[in-house]
């Protein structure tokens, strides 16, 4: 889950090159490098740390003229963060220029072989091992460039993206992958590489995205040459005209993408059910669903495979599909899954759930369930992804790029599209009455409009964090719709202020968790007027009479909670089945503003990373 760059064309590569792993460095960020060549010499220079530090050492050391360029953000797999094990790495003639994004599980026999033949390691890791590689082949083969990479690449196990240059021709960069995201952006007289279009964006909208096993020759001059590995194939290129723009990717002045994305969250769902929802004809239109909606109305049950945030929406799925359309869930963590030995019957549909579309066990347990003759159905955000390419058929949530690690706007979104599926089956099966069914679909489109009021909390949520900033624990609890949501927000304020939190079902607590209730302790409760309410205000008395301090998510105008809780935010009522949509907003902004009030760094906390592309 590093960031891959490049560019070879007329204009200077470091400018563009730095921009790009910037933009990237949301996919890692714990060493970064370039490698220029400046028409004589390749400049290679790398550090330990972020971008910035990167650009402190160039702008001090190095020529950076050139307009051929590769650029690499790390996130470690083989061998610690430090300047040697920085990428890009060259070969022992220094021939032979390499970056990559992924693992290469067999690299220590090769290395081994490579040792015995007389290469020398100057660093830990799989990438170096594969520039000597490509060298070696070269050597013995008497072949060029892009002939020695296929070789090499034959040789290799596991999962890349790179894109490499011989500082001998240094009119072509060759790229490949498998398992790993590439993009190439075409331009007039010139070409970029990125991990995804974001490096490129502002400079053409045209791309190829590199599927599975495929390598390209790009040469100044001449067409993009893609070409698959193994059976060496020449492949027709497909150009796709991107409709991300640059605009989308910066900050528009909130002080983190994080922030930015949780005010998005309004249009984001808009967007999401634009054209899919219409309530006037008492309709929903999702092609994905229409063409399969007798796979989904006959399905023995839906089986929901995701990762972190992505699971938590399976679990609210699970609730939507079971209470509403009557079709039995089971949410599955796909690390977990793929290996499990899962039993799947032919009927069987599975939903793959995915910010990024490239999370390795996501994508591993899709292609198990495909295997064994499941129907998979994808729910993505980035377009052209390997999940949303993998998956038999899919919808996209339209939330536009997600730059912050921490997932928000791909939450509310990922479950815009789970409720509008579980209507639409609803409706087919005709498990809701078609007043019912009316009503849903109004209450659902009134969403961005209760989405922006909740966002009014965000002063009151500033004081709340204000007192809960320094706490080391924090419990969240939910019961049905909430219970999800209080995992999500446990989730939250874990990976961005590193404050250990745990998210229950409220009704689990006197199983053991309510040991952990003293004064110290602050719980979240998601206590809205649907869902439990009685059931709710008891668990909100036992904690109260273990002197814990509440933190109650409820319904506007509800009083009763509001006396028994230390704070209480009100958020406008809804069906129950929309809360999530709703009661998700606090949590994300309480866990932003502690962050950010304990000096953690959050669009990139620590040993996170965006998508997580390796096992
Ligand atoms: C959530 O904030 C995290 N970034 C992480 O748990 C994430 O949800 C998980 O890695 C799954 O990513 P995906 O949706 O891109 O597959």
């Amino acid at each position: 889950m590093c960031g891959i760059v490049g560019y070879i064309g007329y204009r200077e590569a470091y400018p563009i090159v730095i921009k790009g792993l910037e933009r990237l460095e949301y996919r890692g960020y714990d060493s970064a490098g370039v490698a220029l060549y400046d028409g004589e010499e390749v400049h290679i220079c790398k550090t330990k740390g972020k971008v910035s530090d990167l650009k402190e050492k160039v702008e001090g050391a190095v020529a950076i003229t050139g307009a051929l360029g590769l650029g690499h953000t790390r996130w470690a797999t083989h061998g610690v963060p430090n300047d040697v094990n920085s990428h890009p790495h060259q070969s022992n003639s220094g021939d032979i220029v390499i970056i990559h994004n992924g693992i290469i599980e067999n690299y220590a026999s090769i290395k081994q072989e490579l040792t015995k033949r007389g290469y020398v390691f100057h660093s830990d890791t799989d990438t170096e091992v594969l520039a000597n590689l490509i060298e070696e082949v070269m050597k013995i083969e008497g072949v060029k460039l892009g002939k020695a990479v296929q070789i090499a690449l034959k040789e290799v196990v596991g999962a890349y993206a790179i894109a490499v240059f011989d500082k001998k021709k240094p009119d072509e960069i060759v790229v490949a992958r498998l398992g790993s995201p590439l993009a190439i952006g075409i331009g007039k007289d010139e070409y970029f590489i990125g991990s995804d279009a974001s490096p490129f964006i502002e400079y053409t909208s045209n791309a190829i995205y590199l599927e599975d096993e495929e390598m390209a020759i790009i040469r100044i001059g001449r067409e993009v040459r893609v070409r698959s590995i193994n059976d060496d194939e020449q492949i027709d290129i497909n150009i796709q005209n991107l409709k991300i723009s640059l605009e989308q990717i910066e900050k528009k002045g909130y002080d983190h993408f994080m922030l930015k994305e949780i005010y998005e969250q309004p249009s984001a769902i808009l967007d999401t059910f634009r054209g899919r929802l219409l309530p006037n004809e008492g309709i929903i239109k999702m092609s994905g669903i229409e063409d399969n909606l007798s796979k989904f109305t006959g399905a023995n049950r839906i089986i929901v495979i995701a990762c972190g945030t992505s699971w938590h929406a399976g679990l609210v799925a699970e609730y939507l599909f079971e209470d509403i359309a009557r079709i039995p869930v089971e949410v599955e963590y796909a690390s977990e899954f793929r290996y499990r030995n899962p039993v799947i019957k032919r009927d069987d549909v599975v939903i793959a759930i995915s910010q990024s579309g490239e999370t390795a066990d996501t994508l591993a347990a899709i292609k198990l369930a495909k295997s064994m003759g499941a129907f998979v159905f994808g729910v993505c955000n980035v377009v052209g992804s390997s999940i949303a390419r993998e998956t038999n058929a899919g919808a996209y949530t339209h939330a536009g790029p997600e730059i912050g690690v921490a997932s928000t706007k791909a939450f509310t979104t990922q479950i815009t599209v789970l409720t509008l599926i579980a209507l639409r089956l609803a409706n087919a099966k005709g498990t809701l009455s078609t007043s019912d069914y009316k009503k849903c679909l109004f209450d659902l489109e009134a969403i961005p409009k209760r989405v922006d009021e909740v966002l009014e909390v965000n002063n009151q949520i500033i004081e709340i964090a204000n007192n809960y900033s320094n706490v080391s624990n924090c419990l969240y609890l939910g019961r049905k719709y909430n219970f999800p949501v209080a995992l999500e927000g446990a989730l939250k304020l874990k990976e961005i202020s590193y404050i250990h939190a745990e998210g229950y079902p409220a009704a689990e607590m006197k199983h053991g968790p309510i040991a952990l209730i003293d004064e110290q302790m602050p719980v979240v409760v998601i206590a809205t007027k649907k869902g439990n309410y009685e059931k709710i205000v008891s668990n909100i008395q036992e904690i109260k009479s273990r002197n814990g301090r509440i933190i109650a998510i409820v319904t506007q105008g509800d009083t009763m909670i509001k006396e028994m809780a230390d704070f209480a935010v009100e958020i406008p009522e809804t069906s129950e089945f929309l809360t999530p949509l709703v009661a998700t907003i606090p949590l994300q902004l309480l866990s932003y503003h502690i962050a950010v009030m304990r000096g953690c760094n959050v669009d990139q906390p620590r040993n996170l990373a965006k998508s997580v592309t390796v096992e």
